[in-house]
């Protein structure tokens, strides 16, 4: 057993015939992060770092003929230079070449004229044009009449692009034609309806923090994912009947009415930072599949009703304003359930009573004093536990009995400066208090 003496004072009482406590660690730990947790959103793409050569930061004005000529050579960074054009055949020596990072330099979409069998990784973020570029002239033709020609690229990342134009998308369907990922990220193109006519066979769409204010979605085309944060939408509009996407991120888009969604195959859904200040309780209806939901940093002040989302997973209701956990109106296949940052003051002792497959659960920052006897009594799995940043006077108004997995129980925070040891009792000998 590990003990540290330090702000807090574990104050040891002898017990006969205990066998042991559990460990008192004043360690910081790397507390969960569930935002992070419920949606994996991979917002940037990286090329791997073997059998690779680095030219990055080479004052390098074109690339140079016959730069690599090698069989296994898989990735080439040649980031932050002054690049302006990647002729057709630069890589040809590099056959097995999987990935190229040509990020920072000043390439027009026009002046890509690679050529590639193999390639299936291209990024090409944030190129510094020297020239303005005129958008309102419709004289630009991009890949469309490039040369271009990548038959494996899977995975296109455009972030900060600022010569996009929504025309010119279809340049994927030739140039790029098996593409699955692409990454517009913080570019500046508008888009506005029919998704499918640009994107006909993508997976994963990254549209997030580009310049749209208005969405209106009717044919998804074969995407899965679509990421569609920090913009602010004037007008927003899902509607689809059959569609393939299961992943769907709109955090901090100013949404305050949702319209209904009816997306069956829906697995995520992000709907964080916005100005929801309640959920209908049919929203969700249609989305029996749904799995992460993350509300978090809205304004809602209950609870929502999400009993029959009966194969959710994961909840995230951080910081929003809740006071009260009353009801059970949670489903009973919840993993992870975050009620971080609320003002909540009152538990009731039922309130997780049909949560028996909970793994997680994240009370900190609210302000809870106490909570009721019996509040864990169904929680059998539960192996995290938080309730660090609250109002208790002690180990004991925590009240915790039927936790017999609980590994991790952050308790820092709290109104009080020791922990007595009888106090732990009934925590099992593998849990550590995180008192830091
Ligand atoms: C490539 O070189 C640059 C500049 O020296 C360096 O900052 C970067 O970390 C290197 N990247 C890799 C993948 O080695
Ligand atoms: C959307 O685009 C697809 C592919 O170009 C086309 O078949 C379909 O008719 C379009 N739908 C609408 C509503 O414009
Ligand atoms: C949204 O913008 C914030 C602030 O710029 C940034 O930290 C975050 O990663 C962005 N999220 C997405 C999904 O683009
Ligand atoms: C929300 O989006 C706006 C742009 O619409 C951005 O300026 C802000 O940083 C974003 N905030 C967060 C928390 O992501
Ligand atoms: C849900 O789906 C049913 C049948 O597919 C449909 O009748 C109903 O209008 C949908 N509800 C919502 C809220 O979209």
């Amino acid at each position: 057993m590990m003990m540290y003496y330090n702000f807090i004072i574990l104050i040891v009482v002898s017990i006969a015939g205990s066998s042991g406590l559990p460990s008192v660690s004043l360690n910081t730990y790397p507390i969960t992060d569930f935002d992070e947790l419920i949606i994996d959103k991979k917002l940037s793409v990286k090329c791997g770092n073997t059998d690779y050569i680095n030219l990055s930061k080479s004052q390098l004005y074109e690339i140079p003929k016959d730069l690599v000529k090698s069989d296994t050579i898989k990735s080439i960074f040649l980031r932050e230079n002054k690049i302006s054009e990647v002729h057709k055949d630069v890589f040809k020596n590099a056959p097995n070449l999987e990935c190229v990072d040509l990020t920072q330099n000043r390439i027009m979409l026009n002046q890509l004229k690679i050529q590639h069998d193999r390639l299936k990784t291209l990024i090409l973020d944030n190129q510094q044009s020297s020239e303005t570029v005129d958008m309102s002239s419709n004289e630009i033709d991009y890949l469309v009449d490039s040369k271009a020609a990548l038959p494996n690229l899977r995975t296109l990342s455009l972030r900060g692009a600022s010569d996009i134009s929504e025309h010119n998308l279809n340049f994927l369907v030739n140039a790029v034609p098996n593409l699955e990922i692409i990454y517009l990220s913080g570019s500046n193109l508008r888009f506005n309806h029919n998704i499918s006519a640009y994107f006909p066979r993508l997976k994963r769409v990254y549209l997030d923090h580009t310049k749209s204010d208005f969405i209106s979605i009717d044919n998804y085309g074969s995407v899965e994912e679509l990421y569609l944060d920090n913009i602010s939408f004037r007008y927003f509009f899902l509607d689809s009947q059959v569609t393939t996407l299961k992943t769907l991120s709109l955090s901090n888009c100013s949404l305050s009415h949702p319209t209904k969604f009816s997306l069956p195959l829906l697995k995520s859904l992000d709907l964080s930072r916005n100005e929801f200040s309640n959920i209908n309780a049919d929203l969700f209806q249609n989305m029996s599949n749904l799995e992460n939901l993350n509300l978090g940093y809205n304004q809602l002040q209950e609870v929502p009703y999400l009993v029959y989302l009966n194969h959710l997973k994961q909840l995230s209701l951080n910081y929003n304003y809740i006071t009260e956990f009353i009801n059970m109106n949670m489903p009973n296949s919840l993993r992870v359930l975050s009620l971080k940052g609320n003002g909540i003051t009152t538990i009731d002792k039922l309130a997780f009573s049909n949560l028996y497959q909970l793994q997680a659960l994240d009370l900190s920052e609210n302000q809870i004093q106490s909570l009721p006897d019996g509040w864990d009594e169904s929680l059998q799995m539960l192996g995290h536990l938080n309730l660090r940043m609250n109002k208790f006077l002690n180990i004991q108004s925590m009240m915790i009995k039927y936790l017999p997995n609980l590994e991790e129980f952050y308790v820092k925070g709290n109104n009080f400066d020791s922990i007595d040891a009888n106090s732990l009792q009934q925590l099992p000998n593998k849990c550590i208090v995180y008192t830091f």
